[in-house]
């Protein structure tokens, strides 16, 4: 295999053959071609404009949109042929093109290079994987939501330190959770808001002396405007790099929830259980059964944040404009919108699919002293005692409950009052769970009438309008 092929469309002042060893390190159509559709519409749209500003005539025009339709048909029918020799999509493509319709292909390059063509491939690229991660985003909240409407009077502990703090609602809990996927929402919108430039008419780097109508490719393209300055135009990654730390967010906020489903789902916990689609067995323990999915979309996050970081890399101390290291852009790309499209929609389906145990929860909720804080909080509001008072009152509370290994709710009326003689008997109310839990109205609060009205909320701010990616953080 040599890269022949491809000198013929640039190496006019080459003898040699470029060294196999060369071949391989410059090839990458075994990443970009999964860039081929938008490769297809830049050419299309660029072919057009090529027409209305008299570069090329109509016929030659009409003669390459035919040539692209058939490379269309056969990339997508499995028939069109890729070989490393041609080195990215844009050299198949237009090697392909000349094989069908000959002068007419040649021609198609005119005013482009292939450094403005990928770069608005990309941006094509990633406009829609911004897409695809909202609707999935969306998808995984509304099947939250409707979790957490469920349970919105569920009394479960809610933990400071990994240690039971203080009683809250598993629906307030999951609500935590829409509202995170809600920012990752509105950060790909963010992204896409600032991506809606097209670097199609840069060309190599400098612009072109063509009469060239860079409004109309932009437009044709779906963008709001052409990028204002060339050598930025075929330079700038930012619009791959915001969406990676969207994508590295969202990914990190998915291990977040992923690692309470595998500590909920343990025995010790108890507090789900994880569907037997979503887990798996154990080779040699007959009781165990796994969250597998769980733990791997713990830790594809890892990928994410790496593929982040591979981006950064290569574009740190580049400089302007094109070098061939951005080539390497793609593949971080692709990885990491991959790696969170599936993570997404295995969360929604484990969310859906995960059995609750709600008296669990609750039991859970009844050890650790979880009301202390209720308690202290009535002697302020009852007797008017200062905060920092009624907190040693009630660390002397736990103390006793301590030593008499009871919770709080089943000390006596008499031993209260040892401790202060202003503990009476409507100071042990406090001490119930869904007193506590209903007590905390305050806005946002877990009290189960707060939790219902957020729900509603969210949904209305979420759901409500198809495609109002990130409107939620507003
Ligand atoms: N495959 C290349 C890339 O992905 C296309 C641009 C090549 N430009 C060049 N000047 N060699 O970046």
């Amino acid at each position: 295999m040599t890269g022949r092929k491809a000198r013929e469309l640039w190496g006019g002042h080459f003898d040699a053959d470029p060294a196999p060893l060369m071949t391989r390190i410059n090839a990458s159509i075994d990443v970009d071609r999964r860039l081929w559709r938008e490769d297809l519409e830049g050419s299309r749209a660029h072919a057009r404009m090529l027409a209305a500003c008299g570069i090329l005539s109509e016929e030659e025009v009409k003669a390459i949109l035919a040539g692209l339709d058939t490379i269309a048909r056969e990339i997508e029918e499995g028939r069109f042929k890729f070989r490393p020799e041609l080195e990215d999509i844009h050299l198949h493509i237009e090697a392909r093109l000349i094989e069908l319709v000959g002068e007419p292909g040649r021609k198609l390059h005119t005013a482009r290079s292939r450094n403005d063509q990928v770069a608005t491939d990309l941006r094509m690229w990633v406009r829609e994987a911004c897409l695809r991660a909202d609707r999935l985003l969306r998808e995984l909240q509304r099947v939250l939501l409707d979790r957490a409407e469920e349970h919105h009077a569920t009394i479960m502990p809610g933990f400071t330190h990994l240690q039971a703090a203080q009683p809250v609602t598993f629906g307030h809990h999951l609500m935590a959770y829409v509202e995170m996927f809600g920012r990752d929402r509105s950060r790909l919108a963010d992204t896409r808001a600032r991506l809606d430039e097209c670097p199609l008419g840069a060309c190599a780097l400098a612009g072109t002396g063509f009469p060239i109508d860079r409004r109309m490719t932009a437009r044709a393209l779906g963008f709001a405007r052409p990028m204002r300055n060339s050598i930025d135009a075929v330079s700038d990654r930012d619009f791959a790099l915001d969406y990676l730390a969207s994508a590295a967010i969202c990914a990190v906020h998915l291990s977040r929830l992923a690692e309470e489903l595998v500590l909920w789902s343990t025995p010790q916990f108890g507090f789900v259980r994880m569907s037997e689609a979503f887990s798996s067995g154990s080779s040699i323990m007959p009781q165990k059964r796994n969250p597998d999915a769980a733990e791997l979309v713990r830790a594809k996050s890892g990928r994410v944040m790496a593929d982040l970081e591979r981006l950064l890399v290569v574009l740190k101390g580049l400089p302007l404009a094109y070098s061939k290291d951005l080539q390497e852009d793609k593949e971080a790309v692709f990885d990491a919108a991959d790696t969170l499209e599936l993570a997404l929609a295995v969360t929604r389906e484990m969310i859906k699919g995960m059995q609750l145990f709600p008296e669990r929860m609750r039991a859970a909720a009844r050890c650790g002293y979880i009301t202390a804080t209720d308690l202290a909080d009535w002697l302020v509001r009852e007797k008017k005692v200062a905060f920092r008072e009624a907190h040693g009152i009630v660390g002397r509370v736990v103390r006793l409950a301590e030593e008499r290994g009871v919770e709080l709710d089943q000390l006596t009326l008499e031993e209260l009052k040892k401790v202060d003689p202003r503990l009476d008997a409507a100071a042990r109310e406090v001490l119930t769970l869904e007193r506590a839990v209903a007590s905390r109205r305050s806005e946002g609060g877990t009290a189960p009438e707060r939790v219902r009205e957020a729900v509603f909320e969210a949904r209305r701010r979420y759901l409500e309008e198809e495609g109002a990616a990130g409107e939620g953080a507003a």
